[in-house]
């Protein structure tokens, strides 16, 4: 079909997204054609079949060919429909043959990525144009739900349990990827971004993985949002699940078991890989995930700290 972007829905940015959007707009014209046609009838029959004085009222008798019309005609239709739905769906739900495995793994509050290499980022995803994609989705903790609406698809991400959607990227540019399964208080920051990039760009990325050209602070605020650890930890000072990076470099901190510690490099380090080690009194231990930096992005994510003062 030419051109079916339209007022209702978003960009189609999947080959399959066509296929789903026909259904939808044949359902949707179905509908509004049924329910003027319906409404019209009920208009008629008002006005013809008013109350007047000196007519009297006929009991309607059987009428068997209408009865079988409006008991078959729905059967036959809802059937035909459900079987187009399940085409649908089936194609979707198929990956193509070679799809290229994307683990996706949700946690309060963010998307982690491992492409095939074994390289993880979290909230960005590079994805080649034009090749299949199958996701394999899990969680981490609680219920998140994998949202793609430029694919149209969408699917749970459950704790101990792996589920999967497929699709291929048919244009250059941004996909949005939503959390759509309430999990806690930053649910609505749980986003994530899939660039789609041609073929050869994909390949060199996974090569050579990510790589910065720039001051390492600008590289460490461009961490601090993409890796989602702006999800909870202000730059203003402002309250949020985890503490504050204003003013936080260089100061003594005191630790929920009592102890005090120094916001340096080691601590820093420690805190992005291995969370759970020291935990700031007042904040709770469970809400930090462990992350998959390595040493050079760390060292950006300091440099951006000593400049949050
Ligand atoms: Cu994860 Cu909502």
């Amino acid at each position: 079909m030419v051109s079916p972007d339209n007022f209702q829905l978003p960009e189609q940015l999947s080959t399959g997204a066509a296929e789903v959007d026909e259904l939808y707009m044949f359902i949707y014209w179905f509908s509004a054609i049924f329910t003027a046609g319906i409404v019209a009838v009920m208009i008629y029959c008002i006005v013809k079949f008013r109350r007047r004085p000196g007519v009297k009222a006929e009991p309607v008798g059987h009428n068997l060919v209408m009865e079988l019309v409006w008991t078959f005609g729905p059967v036959v239709f809802i059937a035909a429909l459900f079987h187009l739905g399940f085409k649908v769906y089936v194609h979707n739900a198929v990956p193509a043959e070679g799809a290229m495995e994307i683990r996706a793994r949700g946690r309060q509050w963010l998307w982690e990525f491992e492409y095939p290499t074994g390289m993880r980022s979290t909230n960005e995803l590079r994805l080649p144009l034009g090749r299949p994609v199958k996701f394999i989705i899990s969680s981490d903790d609680v219920l998140h739900s994998f949202y793609v609406p430029g694919a149209r698809l969408k699917r749970d991400a459950v704790p101990g349990m792996y589920n999967n959607i497929s699709f291929t990227p048919n244009r250059l540019g941004d996909m949005q990827v939503f959390c759509a399964e309430y999990c806690g208080t930053s649910h609505s920051g749980m986003l994530a971004t899939i660039k789609v990039v041609t073929p050869e760009e994909f390949d060199k990325f996974l090569k050579e993985g990510e790589t910065f050209d720039g001051p390492p602070e600008a590289w460490g605020e461009k961490i601090y949002s993409q890796q989602a650890c702006k999800t909870c930890h202000s730059v203003d000072g402002s309250k949020m699940p985890g503490p504050t990076w204003k003013g936080l470099w260089g100061k003594t901190e005191t630790m929920a078991d009592g102890s005090t510690v120094k916001v340096d490099e080691n601590y820093v380090h420690e805190s992005i890989l291995k969370p759970q080690a020291k935990i700031t009194a007042g904040f709770t231990t469970t809400q930090m995930p462990p992350f998959t930096l390595n040493d050079k992005q760390i060292d950006a994510v300091i440099a951006y700290m000593k400049t949050l003062k």
